[in-house]
C-alpha cells in the first residue's frame, strides 16, 4: 500500500481553522493526511514548533492563516511569513525539499481553498515519499544515547553520585577531539594563572603540552581523574573512544568550547555527507596531491595492520556520546570564564551537576550599543559586515546586521561586540532552550519590515540561514545532519 503522508497543520484559530470547519460542513473533500493543531495566530508558530514536528515523524508541515492585511494580531502572519521563507531555506540548505514545509492563507469562508491547498500538498508529498527526518536527526549517534530527542546535557540524569576524590593533589586532564586548537589556547592565555593552576593540580593528560600516552590514563583507576576538560566535537571513531575512556576515567566530565557543546563549527559539516566532506578535502583540492594516501578509515600502507579512524557519519555534540558533567561555553571560553571554572570545580563544593558555567543572561543585556537600541527594532534593509560602512556606537540589529546577542549566553567580554563585530552566538543559549539557532531564526525574522512582498525579499536577501543562525549550534539542533539518497552518493 502507498505511503500516506502525515501532514501537521498549524491552523489559525479566526481563520484557517474555521476555513477547515467551513470545508467540512460543505462536504468539501480532502485528504485525511492532517493533524491539527489550532494556535491563535499563525505568528505563535515558532521553527522549533515546525522541526520538532518533522522530528516526531510528520512528512510535511503547513502552517496556514489569515490573508495578510487580515490577521487579527495586525501582523502575526507576516512575522510567519518572514520566518517560514527563511527556516524553508534552512531546510532545504540539509536536504529537505521545500514542497514539505508550506505557509498558505484562506479566511474562514475559503473551505474549497484551503481544502484545495491540503490536496496539493498531499500530492507533492506523495511524490517525495515519506521523509526519514528522524532517523537522519539521530544518525551517526553513540550508543549511550539511549533516548531521542536529548536535550542539551539531559543525559546527567542518569548518572550516580560523584566517585569519592583520591587523596593528594587533584588531577586534571585536558584532551581534544574535533577542534581548531583555540580551546586550548583559552587554557595557555590564563598566563600567571597558568602557572599556579600547574602548581595547584597534578596533570595527567593534556596532548599539546605533555607527552602522555593513551596506556598512561587506561592505566588509572576509574575516576581517578578529578576533572577531565574535553574540547571539540565526536567526529572520528578515535575521538568516540577517547571521549568514553575519559568519561569512565574522570569523576566530573567538562564539556568544553563551543564544539563540544554544541558541535561548534565542526558541526556545519553536517551540511554535508562524509563522502563530500572527504572529497573535498582529500579529493578534489588543487594543494592536495597524494592521490596513494590513505583516506580516514582506510589501512595504513606498512602500517601492520593499522588503519586510520573512521569518520562518522556526523559531528556530534560530547553529551550526544557520553554524559557530561558540566559545560563551560564559548569560542573558545574566555580566560575569566576559564579561571571562574576550573576555581569551582576543584573547589569543595562543585555548582550542582549540568550547570553551564556562564552567567544565565542574554549578551545583550551588558552590551555597550545596547542604549542606542530602539523601542522597536525594524529591519528595512539587510547589511553584511563585510561590506558595510557599520556606525561603531548603534545596536547592530538597528543596522540591519544579524547578531546573534539577545539569544546568546554573555560571558565572552571582552568578545567581539567590543571588537567591532556581531554576536554570532559561540556562547550557546541561556537556560532552557531546546535550540538557539531556531530561536535566533525566529526572532530576526520577526524584525522585518513592511508588507508582505517587502517582508519575503528581505527574507530570501539572507545568505546561508543555516550558517547563520546555527553556526555553532547545528550538531545539537533540530535540524538534521544531511544525508543524499544512496544513489546520488554513487555518484561522488
Ligand atoms: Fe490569523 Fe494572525 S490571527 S494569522
Amino acid at each position: 500500500m502507498p505511503h500516506e503522508p502525515r501532514i501537521v497543520a498549524f491552523l489559525c484559530s479566526w481563520c484557517a481553522y474555521s476555513a477547515a470547519d467551513r470545508a467540512g460542513q460543505a462536504r468539501i473533500e480532502y485528504p485525511q493526511s492532517l493533524l491539527t493543531v489550532r494556535v491563535m495566530c499563525t505568528g505563535r508558530v515558532e521553527p522549533a514548533f515546525v522541526l520538532q514536528a518533522f522530528r516526531e515523524g510528520a512528512d510535511g508541515v503547513l502552517v496556514a492563516g489569515c490573508h495578510p492585511g487580515d490577521c487579527h494580531y495586525l501582523d502575526g502572519n507576516l512575522r510567519a511569513a518572514a520566518r517560514h521563507a527563511v527556516l524553508v531555506r534552512a531546510l532545504e540548505q540539509a536536504g529537505i525539499e521545500p514542497a514539505r514545509f508550506r505557509i498558505a492563507w484562506a479566511s474562514a469562508a475559503e473551505g474549497e481553498r484551503f481544502a484545495a491547498t491540503v490536496r496539493e500538498m498531499t500530492e507533492a508529498l506523495r511524490a517525495l515519499g515519506p521523509l526519514a527526518y528522524s532517523a537522519r536527526a539521530l544518525e551517526g549517534v553513540g550508543e549511550a544515547l539511549e533516548d531521542a530527542p536529548v536535550p542539551l546535557d539531559a543525559s546527567l540524569a542518569r548518572r550516580a553520585e560523584y566517585p569519592p576524590r583520591a587523596p593528594g593533589k587533584p588531577r586534571v586532564a585536558f584532551y581534544w577531539n574535533a577542534s581548531c586548537g583555540g580551546c586550548e589556547e583559552a587554557v595557555m592565555d590564563l598566563g600567571e594563572g597558568l602557572a599556579s593552576l600547574l602548581e595547584r593540580v597534578e596533570v595527567v593528560l593534556w596532548p599539546v603540552a605533555f607527552d602522555h600516552k593513551r596506556a598512561d590514563v587506561e592505566a588509572l583507576p576509574d575516576g581517578g581523574i578529578d576533572v577531565a576538560f574535553v574540547n571539540g566535537a565526536v567526529r572520528l571513531t578515535e575521538q568516540d573512544e577517547w571521549s568514553r575512556l575519559l568519561r569512565r576515567k574522570a569523576r566530573m566530565l567538562v564539556s568544553f568550547g563551543a564544539c563540544a557543546h554544541m558541535g561548534g563549527v565542526v558541526g556545519l559539516g553536517n551540511l554535508s555527507s562524509p563522502a563530500e566532506l572527504l572529497d573535498a578535502a582529500y579529493r578534489r583540492p588543487a594543494s592536495v596531491s597524494n592521490p596513494d594516501a590513505p583516506l580516514p578509515g582506510g589501512p595504513v600502507a606498512g602500517g601492520a595492520g593499522l588503519s586510520l579512524p573512521v569518520l562518522l557519519a556526523r559531528a556530534l555534540p560530547l553529551a550526544d556520546v557520553v554524559p557530561v558533567d558540566y559545560t563551560v561555553p564559548g569560542c573558545p571560553p574566555s580566560p575569566a570564564i576559564v579561571e571562574a571554572a576550573l576555581d569551582a570545580l576543584l573547589g569543595d563544593s562543585p555548582p550542582p551537576r549540568g550547570a553551564v558555567l556562564a552567567p544565565n543572561v542574554a549578551l545583550c543585556d551588558g552590551c555597550p550599543r545596547k542604549g542606542s537600541r530602539p523601542e522597536r527594532l525594524e529591519v528595512e534593509s539587510l547589511r553584511r559586515i563585510a561590506t558595510s560602512a557599520v556606525d561603531p556606537e548603534r545596536c547592530f540589529l538597528a543596522q540591519g546586521l544579524v547578531c546573534l546577542g539577545p539569544g546568546t549566553r554573555a560571558g565572552c567580554q571582552p568578545g567581539c561586540v567590543e571588537a567591532g563585530m556581531p554576536c554570532r552566538g559561540c556562547f550557546g543559549p541561556l537556560d532552557g532552550v531546546r535550540d538557539p539557532g531556531a530561536a535566533m531564526l525566529s526572532a530576526f525574522a520577526s524584525l522585518f519590515a513592511g508588507g508582505e512582498a517587502e517582508v519575503l525579499a528581505l527574507a530570501d536577501a539572507l545568505p546561508d540561514p543555516a550558517g547563520t543562525f546555527w553556526r555553532y549550534s547545528y550538531a545539537a539542533g533540530l535540524v538534521p545532519a544531511r544525508v543524499r539518497p544512496a544513489s546520488e552518493e554513487d555518484e561522488g
